[in-house]
């Protein structure tokens, strides 16, 4: 137990999978389907890691795969050094599967009670540990309601509520976000960065990108069964040559074409005033010219670029 605990603890790559391919046979006859076609990537220990990627792109089969519910065709996952066929590890794991089923009668407390009972949380730690997580995830007053009143989001943040509830090391989050409200997406938010404070790690597979954005340190990209990007966020934001929005008034549309050309801009037309967008190195020559003709600068804005922005170009090839 000694030695499996060091391993566990000195593991940095909590998460590591290395070329999992995965086939499945839609149907008896039926010719096999490649879903993942060798991912590997890793998740280091006390990070957020978010695993991104369009509708069937695969990112559920490879959560399934690490959670030892489906097995790979070939290649090989491992968790805190362990592979994933093995058991002992799972005290360490919590998982939220992305169509999580509860029994509907009965209620979010006795749904935790359950989950903590399962997971082996002493008894005498169990209240303390389901009012807490009760509030974390906002069902305090929902918490003697049956599941079978519950809407979409009250499902999801009890979800949520169960793969946190034996307080695990590393908590994988099958599209957390789906069907919060703005509130709902915020507290979990928090949660999440809150676990990462607490130096747990988190793998989470999601479509909202501005939350990955705001909470990842680094993100995976997956598309049909192939990872094309691997870092950080901002790395990853990195990649795009940086630009700048200008706003200006009062100048012709010659004038315009010209400024545009000779600042290597393009330009559009923005609530009856001109935008030009140029390269970065090019803003101090655009305002020089600015200055030397009648027009007025209204502003001059760095464009932000957005993880939508880059994953769009990325997944659209
Ligand atoms: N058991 C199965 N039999 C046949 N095809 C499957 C099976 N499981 C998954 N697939 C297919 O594998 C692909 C990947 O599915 P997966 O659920 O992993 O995608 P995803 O990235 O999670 O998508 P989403 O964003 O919609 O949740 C899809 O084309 C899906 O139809
Ligand atoms: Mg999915």
């Amino acid at each position: 137990m000694a030695t499996e605990q060091t391993l566990e603890e000195s593991c940095e790559e909590v998460v590591r999978v290395e070329g999992v391919v995965k086939d499945v046979r839609p149907g008896f006859g039926l010719v096999k389907k490649r879903i993942l076609s060798g991912v590997s990537f890793s998740v280091r220990r006390g990070e957020v890691f978010g695993f991104i990627g369009p509708n069937g792109a695969g990112k559920t089969t490879t959560l399934k795969v690490l959670m030892g519910l489906i097995s790979a065709t070939e290649g090989s996952a491992t968790i805190l050094g362990h592979d994933v066929s093995e058991d002992e590890f799972r005290q360490h794991v919590g998982y939220l599967p992305e169509h999580p089923y509860f029994y509907e009668f009965l209620t979010g407390r006795e749904l935790l009670s359950f989950y903590a009972k399962l997971s082996g949380v002493p008894r005498a730690k169990r209240p303390a540990r389901i009012e807490e997580l009760l509030h974390w995830v906002g069902l305090e007053a929902a918490g003697d309601q049956r599941l079978r009143g519950y809407s979409k989001g009250m499902k999801q943040r009890v979800g949520i509520a169960q793969a946190l509830i034996h307080d695990p090391n590393v908590i994988f989050l099958d599209e957390p976000m789906s069907g919060l409200d703005p509130v709902g997406r915020r507290a979990i938010r928090n949660l999440i960065l809150r676990l990462r404070s607490e130096g747990k790690t988190v793998f989470m597979n999601s479509h909202i990108l501005s939350d990955v954005e705001s909470i990842c340190d680094r993100v995976a990209i997956i598309v049909e069964g192939e990872i094309r990007y691997e870092g950080s966020v901002s790395e990853f934001l990195g990649q795009t040559e940086h630009s700048t929005d200008v706003v200006l008034e009062g100048v012709s549309q010659e004038m315009v074409h010209q400024l545009a050309e000779q600042c290597q801009g393009t330009h559009r037309e923005l609530k009856g005033r001109i935008e030009i967008r140029v390269p970065e190195k090019q803003v101090r020559l655009l305002l020089q010219k600015m200055l030397e003709c009648d027009g007025e600068v209204i502003s001059v804005n760095p464009h932000r670029v957005s993880l939508e922005s880059v994953f769009m170009s990325t997944v659209e090839g």
